[in-house]
C-alpha cells in the first residue's frame, strides 16, 4: 500500500504541474474553474472535487500520457484460455503496455497532445483508458489516488500563481524506472496569489 501509493501520486502531481506550465491557458482555465466554485474566502477541500470537472479532466490527461505505472504489473493467467483465436497456456505472463495504448494514433487525435477537454462530458472514457489497470486486480487505491492528486493539485492552482524557472518550455523527457519518473526534476516559480495571502498565513 504505501509503495503502490507514494512514488504514483508524487509521480502524477510532478508531470501534471509540468503539463500546466507548459500550457499557461490550461491553468488559468484551472484557476477560474476554481475561482468560480470555491472563491476567495477558504481552501479547497475534498467535497468540492465532483465538482471540479476540468480539473480531473487535466488528471486523466496526465494519467494517459504519462501513466504513473506505464507497464501495470504483470498478470499470470490462472487458467488456460483462448483470446481471439489463440491459445494461452495456464501461467502464461502478461504484460500491458498502457503507455503505448495510451498514445495511439488510431485511438486517440492527437494522440501525443496535451488536451485535458478531450475528457469533456465524459468523452473518451473506457476501455482506452488503464491508468489504473482494468478488473479485479486494478488499483484498489484508484479513488485515493484520484483524490488526493486532486486536492494537491488543486491546492497548488488556487494558492499559487507559476511560473518557469526560464522562457524554455520544461523539458518533458521520460527517465528510467518503473514509475516513468521525469528525466529532469521539475523546478518552477511560485509566489502566495494575492487572493490567497489570508489563507496561507
Ligand atoms: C495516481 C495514483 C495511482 C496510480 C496511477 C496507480 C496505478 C496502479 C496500477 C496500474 C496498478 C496495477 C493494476 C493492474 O496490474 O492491473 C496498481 C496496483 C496497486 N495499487 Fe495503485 N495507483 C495509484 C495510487 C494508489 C494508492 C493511493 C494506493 C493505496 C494507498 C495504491 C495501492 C495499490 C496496490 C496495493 C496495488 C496492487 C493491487 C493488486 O495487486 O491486487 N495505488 N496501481
Amino acid at each position: 500500500m504505501l509503495l503502490g501509493g507514494t512514488n504514483t501520486v508524487v509521480i502524477t502531481l510532478e508531470w501534471s504541474m509540468s503539463h500546466l506550465l507548459n500550457n499557461l491557458n490550461t491553468m488559468q482555465k484551472s484557476k477560474s474553474e476554481l475561482d468560480f466554485h470555491i472563491g476567495h474566502g477558504r481552501l479547497l477541500d475534498e467535497t468540492d472535487l465532483p465538482r471540479l470537472r476540468y480539473l480531473q479532466n487535466i488528471i486523466s490527461e496526465t494519467l494517459r500520457l504519462n501513466p504513473a505505472v506505464p507497464l501495470l504489473v504483470p498478470h499470470v493467467s490462472s487458467d488456460r484460455c483462448n483470446l481471439l483465436g489463440y491459445n494461452i497456456p495456464k501461467g502464461t505472463m502478461l504484460l500491458v503496455n498502457a503507455w503505448a495504448i495510451h498514445r495511439d494514433p488510431k485511438v486517440w487525435d492527437e494522440a501525443t497532445c496535451f488536451k485535458p477537454e478531450r475528457f469533456e462530458n465524459g468523452r473518451a472514457e473506457g476501455y482506452k483508458m488503464m491508468p489504473f489497470g482494468l478488473g479485479r486486480r486494478a488499483c484498489p487505491g484508484m479513488d485515493l489516488g484520484q483524490r488526493v492528486v486532486g486536492l494537491a493539485l488543486g491546492s497548488l492552482i488556487q494558492c499559487f500563481e507559476w511560473k518557469r524557472v526560464s522562457s524554455k518550455k520544461i523539458d518533458m523527457a521520460e527517465g528510467k524506472g518503473l514509475n516513468l519518473p521525469k528525466a529532469k526534476p521539475l523546478e518552477a516559480f511560485c509566489k502566495a496569489r494575492n487572493t490567497a495571502k489570508e489563507l496561507l498565513s
